[in-house]
């Protein structure tokens, strides 16, 4: 990826997590100059769907990082507003409006729900506001309605076929033991996250399409939602071990927390033979597991790229510069991190995020 950061000098405005509408309006009314030149610095407002999420608050927690980086390398101060949703769509329209009516000159929004990008396009455009949503992506039909709207994430496909792609690796190295009922088909349950959301659907159908394309026989002993909820993983796998007992051979999970959640449930049965866990994200918890040998494997999903695309769009778009010369822009809105699987073997190259 290409990189420009152009300007810097930092100040972080953090709202903590559950105190809500006051706090942001709290630290709002405490933004310099609304509506000022560039002497004021750039203002990047950033709305999370909800902070209480690993993988999420890992890309605000790079975000702030680079920022302070930005700090060092040049003149300019960088604020951000970093507004936590809390799952509400609601609660997160009126931060975007907070932020649009006191002259942030970016924003950055983790949509909760994807279906409401096109009400947040129309009020950035109608207030010139550069728009860049990531980690949870509109239709595209959303993402074109203004030249000036963006989406930073990954592609949820390739997660999916790289996570059934680790299975498919144990499968052909290792049969005999991952096929414990010894009958040449691979049993399996799956952990899913959001209904409806880009990376529930897709890491679902890409893992297992992996494995039958290559002509592995599977079998799906159950399937349930866990919102990508460590908790309600444990308890969902807790009902499946007294289902299915040693019959559940691989447990796919769309994200790493639902795959320590399945990790919990295990432990507390105390059985000497676990299934295969696979999960996505490379978190820190998740890649300690990996170390400890009780996940198996998983995707790497890139935290840091993902911020520093964000930063490195919003400070071109800040400087009335072409955002293509800043970040590897594919039709004009979208910029896409890659996945990379993750095992014991190559583990100490993902130390960070
Ligand atoms: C996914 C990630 C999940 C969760 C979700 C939220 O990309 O793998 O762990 O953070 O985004 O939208």
């Amino acid at each position: 990826m290409r990189r420009r950061i152009k300007s810097c000098c930092s100040r972080l405005c953090r709202l903590p997590a559950g105190k809500g509408a006051a706090a942001l309006a709290l630290a709002l009314a405490l933004l310099p100059g609304c509506g000022g030149g560039k002497d004021d610095g750039l203002r990047i407002g950033v709305a999370l769907y909800t902070q209480d999420d690993t993988f999420i608050s890992t890309v605000a927690q790079n975000l702030e990082g680079i920022v302070r980086e930005a700090e060092g390398e040049t003149g300019r101060q960088i604020t951000l507003f970093i507004a936590d949703g809390r799952s509400s769509q609601a609660t997160q329209m009126d931060q975007v409006d907070r932020f649009l009516s006191r002259g942030c000159d970016v924003l950055c929004v983790n949509l909760v729900d994807r279906t409401a990008a096109a009400v947040i396009a129309d009020k950035a455009e109608a207030e010139g506001v550069p728009l860049i949503f990531f980690n949870r992506q509109p239709v595209e039909e959303d993402i074109r309605r203004w030249d000036r709207i963006y989406y930073v994430g990954a592609s949820a496909q390739e997660s999916g076929a790289l996570q059934g792609e680790l299975v498919l690796d144990a499968w052909q190295a290792d049969r005999e033991t991952l096929d414990r009922s010894g009958d040449g088909v691979l049993q399996y349950v799956m952990l899913e996250g959001e209904p409806g959301h880009q990376d529930s659907l897709l890491r679902t159908e890409y893992s297992v399409k992996a494995l039958t394309d290559a002509g592995v026989e599977v079998e799906k002993l159950g399937n349930e939602t866990a919102n990508w909820n460590r908790a309600q993983a444990a308890a969902r796998t807790a009902q499946w071990l007294e289902e299915f007992g040693d019959g559940i051979e691989v447990i796919f999970s769309n994200n790493d927390d639902m795959a320590l959640g399945a990790i919990d449930a295990l432990a507390e049965t105390e059985r000497s033979r676990w299934p295969l866990i696979v999960g996505v994200d490379a978190t820190a918890p998740a890649r300690e597991a990996v170390a400890a040998g009780q996940l198996y494997g998983t995707v790497h999903n890139d935290s840091r790229g993902q911020a520093q695309a964000m930063m490195d769009l919003a400070l071109a778009l800040w400087n009335g510069e072409d955002p293509a010369q800043a970040v590897d822009l594919e039709e004009g809105h979208y910029v896409w991190l890659p996945y990379r699987a993750v095992t014991l073997a190559n583990l100490e190259e993902f130390q960070e995020g």
